[in-house]
């Protein structure tokens, strides 16, 4: 059973130190967020799941980590400065603004007036000052999306790594937009993270790796714990296309306020590093791109055999960590009836996302002789570098227990006094509850099973 609310999720979230309102403690900020202890591991660990399967399990994949702060010219040559745009409409009535696309039957949602604008483009890009003068002039681009540092990068990754197509540049990092409505709690924000592969492969052949990278992002996000049940494709209306596609299928997920984008996997064609080219009338673009007068460096390919240059196609598939948190959090949350009408809340993490990946108690708080025995099965665990391992000298093993559930650590490692005599303790399994007694020196073994992905 996934998450009955986003109410639930939010509680949960703040309570056990997930993530927190940005800025709270002024009014907070809206459409921003902060993660707390619990909430940067569980984040952390979803982008280093990506990163491995993205480039350490590939061998066509490079990685990279490009600046936020982005030229202008990047971003109008990008399109990005035309029509990276929502459309939005005023209310006149209670002077409140709408995505026009978040109407119903044409009425405000705060006043219900019909009394509405015409929908206008609004830009959704942040811009900052560069240098110490604010002259209009000397501004940077917050980026929107990390892809476009991965265009400008082509011809460098290219040269440093000599690679032949198909490959691809994966980057994680901030992006961020102005958004007019953020809501859902962290599934439209105006900061965020994405996870984004720019796929270079040989025109004609970018319809199949479409195929293919829909159908292994779906397997991945089901690896991370979504059930496939939950996950649906969509494919975007030509007249909903973004400007640089040719092709997109949106990998919805049903989380608690519906059905929606968890990640985007687009057909990009040659239109990006097209619009980046120099020299764009010797390359044969396929695709309408802006005629590029400022740009230093050829984005192009050349075939070994034919010595003829060629901008080869781009598939991305882009997903959001943020929205990958929220998936994650709603499929693990479940509450259980327990024995005598009692209730527990479990997070149902796969272990390689749990933000703490076991805690060891000590029977007795303070007990000198346990609390020593379980430092050095913490030190030996911790040294593993699985992730994060808790030393937990709190006393009450049964809320230990329950506090642990809750923020889905999978294992939990018990030193009693039977512990000091006979070198055994007490192994407790998140899911199942059951317990069993080990000798010490299973223990560090039975975590490294349990975090095989
Ligand atoms: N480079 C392509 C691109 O940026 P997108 O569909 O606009 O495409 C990709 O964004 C992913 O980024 C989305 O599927 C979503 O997971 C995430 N995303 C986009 N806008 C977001 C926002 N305002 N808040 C949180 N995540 C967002």
């Amino acid at each position: 059973m996934t998450a009955k609310t986003m109410d639930e999720l939010v509680s949960l979230c703040k309570r056990r130190g997930f993530i927190y309102q940005s800025n709270e403690l002024y009014g907070g900020l809206r459409g921003l967020y902060d993660y707390g202890p619990l909430g940067v591991e569980l984040k952390n660990n979803l982008k280093q799941a990506w990163w491995r399967a993205m480039v350490y399990d590939r061998d066509d994949v490079e990685g990279l980590d490009s600046s936020i702060l982005t030229s202008p010219k990047v971003l109008q040559y990008s399109g990005h400065e035309d029509t990276f745009a929502d459309p939005l409409v005023d209310c006149r009535s209670c002077k409140s603004r709408w995505r026009a696309d978040d109407l119903k039957d044409h009425k405000c949602p705060s006043c219900n007036s019909e009394d509405l604008t015409e929908p206008r483009p609004f830009n959704l890009m942040f811009k900052t000052n560069i240098g110490p003068v604010d002259d209009g002039k000397s501004f940077a681009y917050l980026r929107p999306e990390t892809a476009q540092q991965i265009f400008t990068n082509f011809k460098n990754v290219l040269d440093s790594t000599s690679r032949n197509l198909p490959f691809g540049i994966a980057q994680i990092g901030k992006a961020f937009r102005n958004e007019v409505t953020p809501k859902n709690f962290i599934f439209r924000t105006r900061e965020f993270e994405q996870m984004e592969l720019e796929f270079f492969v040989v025109p004609g052949t970018d319809e199949q790796w479409l195929d293919f990278w829909v159908k292994d992002r779906q397997r991945w996000w089901v690896e991370q714990g979504v059930n496939q049940s939950s996950l649906k494709l969509h494919k975007a209306e030509k007249e909903k296309l973004s400007h640089y596609s040719k092709a997109t299928i949106d990998i919805m997920y049903g989380f608690p306020h519906g059905l929606e984008e968890l990640e985007g996997v687009a057909n990009r064609t040659d239109f990006d590093l097209g619009s980046h080219t120099k020299e764009q009338s010797e390359l044969n673009i396929k695709s309408k791109v802006k005629k590029n007068t400022d740009s230093g460096t050829r984005l192009a390919f050349q075939d070994k055999q034919t010595n003829g240059w060629e901008v080869p196609y781009v598939v991305e598939p882009s997903a959001g960590v943020d929205r990958g948190v929220l998936a994650i959090l709603n499929e693990a949350y479940k509450v259980e009836e327990l024995e005598g009408g009692k209730e527990r809340l479990v997070l149902a993490l796969k272990p390689h996302l749990a933000p703490i990946k076991a805690a060891v108690i000590p029977l007795k708080r303070n007990h000198a002789g346990l609390l020593e025995e379980a430092t050095k099965i913490k030190e030996a665990l911790q040294n593993l570098q699985l992730g994060r391992v808790l030393l937990e000298n709190s006393g009450n093993i049964g809320k230990n227990y329950r506090r642990h559930d809750e923020v889905g650590t999978p294992l939990c490692v018990t030193v009693d006094f039977q512990s000091l005599e006979d070198q055994t303790v007490t192994l407790r399994d998140r899911d199942t509850m059951d317990q069993r007694r080990v000798p010490v020196s299973e223990v560090a073994a039975c975590l490294q099973d349990l975090l095989i992905v």
